[in-house]
């Protein structure tokens, strides 16, 4: 296969192996912790990434709609606050492109002088962009950066002779909690110089009922898609948990703008893992996930916190989501 990228993570085995021990020792940590709690970022295998697509297809899903919602009907907007060209235009997390392909479209109709930078952590979702891209588009310039999104950003950073915009899409801001937010968008600050920008997705408080059902969908797919975490530990680490002891529970606090699931044990029992045992009270939970929901003002709070300016807020038709624009500041 000639994708033109850096061998991805299937040809590191030093890379993989790294990655098996990390997830054994958070598995581990978390579920010897009271609460139990296991990582959001684990969601994410093979099956993980099926059922978070079926996720997206759901009706009670808003988000990636209202996303795309912007991205398709707003896109002129996006266009005049990133203003003119030569910049680059730096992607955290790219995935299969599907809402930044409209925002690159209105681009180079326009002749507008940028270069995409797709980060991603799969080497073969980055190779699948770039065949579409160029196949719709033929005179965009690409650079793809295989790896995490700190890592590459650095690189991107020493690659760039432009003013940098840097996407980070979907509301995946909100799975992480106050503090963790504070510093990623620090760390992003510091790599940053005056005049470039972020423009991040970020879900927003809505009606409660509405966030709830997004996450409490009636065909189930989200309780399967927390469920298949313990799978996931039974597969690669060697657990036998007993999916069908096993329920998924979804909460959303109104004023914190937590939404949040758990996984609770129906009966008590006990979970083998290697030498570990886990012992699993009647009604035990563990902690999955937070899907934080915010109010404008928090989102501008959080810019100021970590060194940026907020200077534009585009809503989708519902006012549900938004695409806020930060910029770093001239001294
Ligand atoms: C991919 C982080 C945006 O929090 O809404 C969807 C993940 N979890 N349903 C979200 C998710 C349960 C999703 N993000």
């Amino acid at each position: 296969m000639t994708s033109g990228l850096e061998p991805g993570l299937l040809s590191q085995p030093n890379k993989i192996e790294a990655a098996e021990r990390q997830f054994s020792k958070d598995v581990k940590a978390g579920l010897s912790a009271y609460p139990k709690k296991l990582s959001s970022k684990y969601l994410y295998d093979k099956t993980g990434d099926a059922l978070f697509q079926q996720i997206m297809q759901l009706p009670e899903y808003y988000l990636t709609k209202s996303e795309l919602d912007i991205f398709q009907n707003k896109t002129a907007d996006l266009a005049s606050t990133i203003g003119k060209g030569p910049f680059d235009l730096i992607e955290l997390g790219a995935g299969d492109g599907s809402k930044t392909i409209h925002l690159l479209r209105f681009l180079t109709e326009r002749t507008t002088e940028f270069t995409f930078m797709p980060i991603d952590i799969s080497g073969n979702i980055l190779a699948c962009l770039t065949n579409q891209l160029i196949a719709q588009m033929p005179e965009i310039s690409i650079r793809c950066l295989e790896g995490d999104y700190f890592d590459m950003l650095d690189e991107a950073v020493k690659i760039s002779k432009h003013r940098k915009v840097v996407l980070m899409l979907g509301g995946n801001i909100g799975n992480m909690n106050k503090d963790e937010a504070t510093a990623f968008c620090r760390n992003l600050f510091q790599r940053l110089s005056p005049g470039d920008m972020v423009i991040m997705g970020f879900d927003l408080k809505k009606n409660p009922a509405t966030i709830l059902k997004a996450y409490d969908d009636s065909q189930r797919i989200t309780a399967a898609f927390n469920l298949n975490l313990l799978h996931r530990i039974n597969r690669e680490l060697g657990a036998n948990f007993n999916l069908d002891q096993f329920e998924h529970y979804q909460t959303y606090d109104p004023i914190s703008g937590d939404c949040k699931s758990y996984l609770v044990s129906k009966e008590k029992q006990q979970v083998k893992q290697g030498e570990n045992v886990y012992l699993f009270e009647k009604d035990e939970v563990i902690f999955m996930e937070v899907s934080r929901k915010f109010a404008p003002a928090e989102i501008e709070e959080l810019a100021l916190t970590s060194g940026f300016v907020c200077s534009n807020f585009i809503f989708d038709s519902k006012g549900w989501f938004s695409d806020v624009v930060w910029e770093v500041p001239a001294y």
